[in-house]
């Protein structure tokens, strides 16, 4: 995490000690996700896309699963305890030592609002630099205010910050509210943390204290504006869905923009990490998981499902098709409807084009997948690989008991169960051969004991 750029002398420290009861769930809530990351991953992701150097992330007591989520997206963020919720300023100073080890800006985030976007934390960690701003607060204007705590303004300049809870009416008034973001300025902050008091309804340590003290010091705060979207977080599973869809929104538009065609947007989902090269035609009812790249020129028809999947240019998949990590399509290469593929390679312009099962799979250029054809990988124990070469023919209805090879340019008969290599420019027919009885139908009917029954109708 360590972009070369002007917010690399920043930290930021995000608040994940919350118990989420709300969410009503055995998992923590910021292992909740949206568009395919957790609520921590974005919070991660969106300080990393602001160019911040260092991050820690406050999580709370016995917490192994949010530390190893941590650890798997960032590996250098540290990751530290808050063993007693004793409010957001409490929280900061769990991250005492790296906040002490000197940086210009600090910037909280929270690591259940998902929405915030890089340049807001770049203006925050921007505004605290120089000059006599000392915090920067990230506010909005709250359609109902309740619950939110209060941007005091004079002019300008930001006062203080009052909690619903211990507002007056006059002060509940405000709908300009914190969205909780803030910056320090790094060598103050420490100063300021520990000098934030609980005397208030909750008891607690409150972060937004940090504005009284800094003016208290002479410096000054300020409030960096955004819409009300960007600051919603994640209290429970409604906004959870709220959150996903002003996400998708944005990812929809984004690939738009960058040249995709999507025939209804607001059928297609995408992940946060999804890639996809132009003009690349995406149909309704697309589902993208985690993990997947598209190159250009490719055709995603309607209710196709990828993840952990790369495409490359020209390739077209579906209609209900589904791409399993490790799918990997060559270029022009054509996985047809109701074809699933998991961990397996396709050459270019190979084709597989109806109700076809390919795992664990290597498939060369130019080769034909008939109907109906499994890749049998797996025997209940262990996985195993199928290679089939460049340009052959698996005929319709066959199964591949894997380990196997068929060779290039070599032909398997429909309808076979090939369980031995096929080498290259053979052909393999592994079925039973036909046997064909003139007139037998007619001999069976005439037998006594079937007179009694009715004739089939013909
Ligand atoms: C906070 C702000 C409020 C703001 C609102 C925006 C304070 C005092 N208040 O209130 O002004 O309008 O967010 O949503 O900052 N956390 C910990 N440890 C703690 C306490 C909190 O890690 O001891 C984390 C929570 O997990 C959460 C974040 O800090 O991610 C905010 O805490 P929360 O309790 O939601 O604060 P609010 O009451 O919503
Ligand atoms: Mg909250």
């Amino acid at each position: 995490m360590s972009t070369p750029n002007e917010a690399a002398s920043c930290l930021a420290v995000i608040l994940a000690a919350g118990e989420g009861t709300r969410m009503k769930s055995t998992r923590p809530k910021v292992l909740h996700e949206v568009a395919g990351l957790s609520l921590v991953g974005h919070a991660l992701k969106s300080a990393e896309a602001a160019g911040i150097g260092r991050a820690v992330v406050v999580i709370g007591p016995d917490r192994p699963d949010v530390a190893k989520e941590v650890t798997r997206l960032m590996p250098e963020a540290e990751v530290v305890e808050q063993r007693e919720r004793r409010g957001t300023a409490h929280a900061v100073l769990q991250a005492e030592r790296a906040i002490a080890s000197g940086h210009e800006a600090i910037v909280v985030l929270f690591g259940d609002t998902p929405l915030v976007r890089p340049e807001t934390i770049r203006a925050l960690a921007e505004a605290v630099r120089q000059g006599k701003t000392a915090v920067a607060v990230m506010g909005f204007q709250a359609k109902d205010p309740a619950g939110y705590g209060r941007l005091i303004l004079d002019g300008t300049d930001l006062v203080d910050i009052r909690e619903h809870r211990d507002a007056s009416e006059k002060e509940r008034a405000i709908t300009l509210c914190n969205g909780g973001l803030m910056a320090l300025r790094g060598e103050l902050a420490l100063d300021l943390l520990k000098s934030v008091q609980n005397r208030n309804a909750q008891n607690e340590f409150y972060l937004t204290d940090c504005v009284g003290l800094a003016r208290a010091r002479g410096f000054s705060a300020r409030v960096i504006e955004v819409a009300e979207e960007e600051a919603l977080g994640v209290n429970d599973r409604v906004q959870l869905a709220a959150c996903e869809a002003v996400l998708q929104n944005r990812l929809r538009e984004r690939h738009m923009r960058n040249g995709v065609t999507l025939i209804a947007p607001e059928t297609v989902f995408f992940a946060t990490d999804t890639v996809i090269g132009r003009d690349v035609l995406i149909e309704p009812n697309c589902v993208f998981g985690p993990g997947v790249s598209i190159a250009e020129n490719a055709v995603i028809h309607a209710f196709s499902h990828l993840e952990g999947a790369t495409v490359a240019a020209g390739a077209t998949v579906g209609p209900f098709a589904r791409l399993r990590t490790g799918a990997s399509l060559g270029k022009g290469a054509k996985v047809g409807n109701f074809v699933e593929v998991k961990n397996a390679d396709l050459g270019a312009g190979a084709k597989v084009s109806h109700l076809t099962y390919l795992g664990d799979a290597t498939i060369g250029a130019e080769a034909n997948i008939g109907a109906g054809t499994i890749t049998c990988n797996y025997d209940g124990f262990h996985k195993f690989r199928t290679k089939i070469g460049a340009g052959a023919f698996i005929g319709s209805n066959s199964s591949l008991v894997a380990p196997v090879i068929i060779g290039a340019g070599a032909f398997v008969g429909s309808g076979s169960v090939v369980t031995k290599d096929v080498p290259p420019n053979a052909l393999a027919v592994a079925r039973g051969r036909q046997v064909t009885k003139e007139g037998w139908a007619d001999q069976f009917r005439a037998r006594p004991e079937n007179q009694v029954r009715q004739k089939p109708s013909r």
